[in-house]
């Protein structure tokens, strides 16, 4: 969160901050050290890591699967191009192709950089092609991939490939995508590198991130729960990975287990509290909102779908059958609620503004948000901020009862000012334009907290400095 970053200290204080800030760093780093130095001998010496990832145990089991799936020895049955169905359905529940594309006319052949705290990341191909994707790959290695985060090689793969979570998919599951994945056009070409900073780029270290953050294993069903809510479970910690986005994340940034679904900032973008608390999750939302939000990205009076949950509605939930999004939602349900401390729902702020003569003012002032936002925002959501078109898809929302209005922080309001809504679904194309390269940081602050004192939550507010942070974050 990029709240109160400009708090005025005295000097004092600050230089006592820097100092401890210092001595903290230089005992992270030591600690650092001495746990690489472990892990350095822990690899060398330690009991049977080396043997485990040659020999996982998943395997035996693949080989034998592979036989059964992959390849000329099946003829072209039914069942095969049912399985290849299947396949692609699960590789859009685990929206592969949203991080594993750089260029829509190169789909699955990666180069999309994925920005971490370490460096920058970029995606592999995972088309068929023997020389740059995946093509030489066996089962049983992409298995390895899928369920234990090792690549071809034996080397570790690093998390921003969600393997934490794909490891709870089931062996049919994943041979399923496989067999999806084997009939693309394969593609020739190969990525460029990452560009980590050095310790990151040593990919032995990824041990010691499993270590604390990774636990490998299937999805295992309560037999105490009813089907639908164990499938919607398997999806939702599996596939759809809902938790990389939607948990906050520990130092080492692997994801907080004691604070699941509470809600997490990523890239400017604060993929909101969904557990089921009343107030700072989606608790007061029905069933049919839930549905609705995951299938179009529009809950009317309530949420829309911009940046990064966007993708994840267009490339992903879209597609997802009635029973999975139902059992989704049963899931979510039983998720047990965390407060933020919020006092109301994000959803229940906001009164439409009553006169425009007051939005009119004698002189224009470049950064007055109330003329502003008439000038630059009232043609699609009405001076009053209600929206034109109600709940048809594709409308221009109302600004009041909208989660990115009356969030407790401004940061969606200022990046959807910033970079706009782009959705392609079924029933519409939406589209907001961008206003990033129209108005200033000080334009963009002004509309953010003229919207949220009018429309949201009043205590939202943003400076030039924080969305000056924000625009270089997409
Ligand atoms: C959130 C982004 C993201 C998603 C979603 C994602 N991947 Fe990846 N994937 C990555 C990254 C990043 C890497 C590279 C990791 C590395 O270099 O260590 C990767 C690596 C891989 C690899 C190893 C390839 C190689 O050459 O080493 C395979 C296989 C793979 N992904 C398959 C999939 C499949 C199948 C899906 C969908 C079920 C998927 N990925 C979804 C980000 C993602
Ligand atoms: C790539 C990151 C990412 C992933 C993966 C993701 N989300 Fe989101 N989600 C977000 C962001 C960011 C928002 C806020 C969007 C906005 O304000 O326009 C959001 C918003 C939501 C909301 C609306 C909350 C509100 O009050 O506005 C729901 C519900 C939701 N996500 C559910 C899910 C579910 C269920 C999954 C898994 C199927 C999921 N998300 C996966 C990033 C993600
Ligand atoms: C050309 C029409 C148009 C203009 C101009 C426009 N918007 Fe939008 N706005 C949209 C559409 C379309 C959506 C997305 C509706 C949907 O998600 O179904 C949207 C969505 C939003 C959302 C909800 C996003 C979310 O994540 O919940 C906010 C907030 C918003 N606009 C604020 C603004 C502000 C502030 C301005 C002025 C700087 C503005 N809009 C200008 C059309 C417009």
């Amino acid at each position: 969160m990029t709240k109160n970053t400009s708090r005025a200290q005295p000097l004092d204080a600050r230089a006592r901050n820097a100092r401890r800030r210092h001595l903290r760093v230089a005992m992270l780093a030591a600690i650092f050290s001495l746990f690489a130095l472990y892990i350095a001998w822990y690899e060398a010496h330690g009991p049977s890591t080396q043997r485990n990832d040659e020999l996982p145990i998943t395997q035996a089991r693949a080989d034998d699967a592979s036989h059964a799936v992959n390849g000329a020895a099946l003829p072209a049955t039914s069942v095969g191009s049912d399985l290849v169905k299947r396949g692609e359905y699960l590789a859009r529940v685990g929206d592969c192709v949203a991080c594993h594309t750089a260029d829509k006319a190169r789909p699955f052949a990666g180069g999309l950089p994925i920005n971490t705290p370490f460096g920058t990341i970029v995606t592999p191909n995972i088309t068929p092609d023997p020389d740059t994707g995946i093509g030489q790959w066996s089962d049983a290695d992409f298995l390895r991939a899928m369920h234990e985060g090792i690549g071809k090689g034996g080397e570790r793969l690093y998390p921003a490939f969600p393997y934490a979570e794909y490891t709870k998919v089931t062996d049919q599951d994943v041979l399923a995508i496989r067999a999806y994945l084997n009939t693309l056009t394969p593609i020739h070409y190969a990525p460029p590198g990452n560009s980590l900073n050095f310790p990151f780029n040593q990919r032995w270290l990824m041990v010691f991130w499993n270590l604390f953050n990774f636990t490998e294993g299937r999805f295992v069903p309560d037999p105490k729960q009813s089907a639908e809510l164990n499938r919607g479970a398997y999806l939702v910690q599996g596939l759809a990975h809902c938790e990389e986005c939607h948990t906050p994340r520990n130092f080492t940034q692997g994801l907080k287990s004691s604070a699941r679904f509470s809600g997490a900032v990523q890239a400017g973008w604060h993929a909101y509290n969904i557990t089921s608390d009343k107030n700072s999750g989606v608790g007061n939302w029905s069933d049919d909102e839930l549905v609705s939000y995951l299938s179009t990205g529009a809950a009317p009076g309530r949420a829309n779908a911009a940046g990064p949950m966007a993708e994840v509605v267009t490339d992903s939930t879209q597609y997802l059958t009635r029973e999975d999004l139902r059992s989704i939602v049963a899931y979510l349900r039983a998720v047990p609620p965390i407060s933020g401390g919020e006092s109301r729902p994000r959803d229940q702020w906001g009164n439409p503004a009553d006169d425009v003569t007051a939005l009119r003012g004698t002189a224009v002032h470049a950064v007055n948000g109330a003329q502003l936002f008439v000038a630059n925002c009232a043609s699609c959501h009405g001076w009053t901020g209600q929206g034109v078109g109600a709940s048809a898809p594709g409308a221009y929302p109302s600004l009041i009862h909208n989660s990115a209005a009356g969030a407790s922080d401004a940061n969606n309001l200022a990046m959807v000012i910033l970079y706009g809504v782009t959705r392609t679904t079924k029933q519409a194309d939406v589209l907001m334009p961008a206003f990033a390269n129209q108005l200033t940081d000080d334009q963009v602050a002004a509309i953010t907290n003229y919207v949220t004192k009018q429309f949201g939550n009043p205590q939202s507010t943003v400076t030039a400095d924080q969305v000056g942070i924000l625009r270089t974050q997409q």
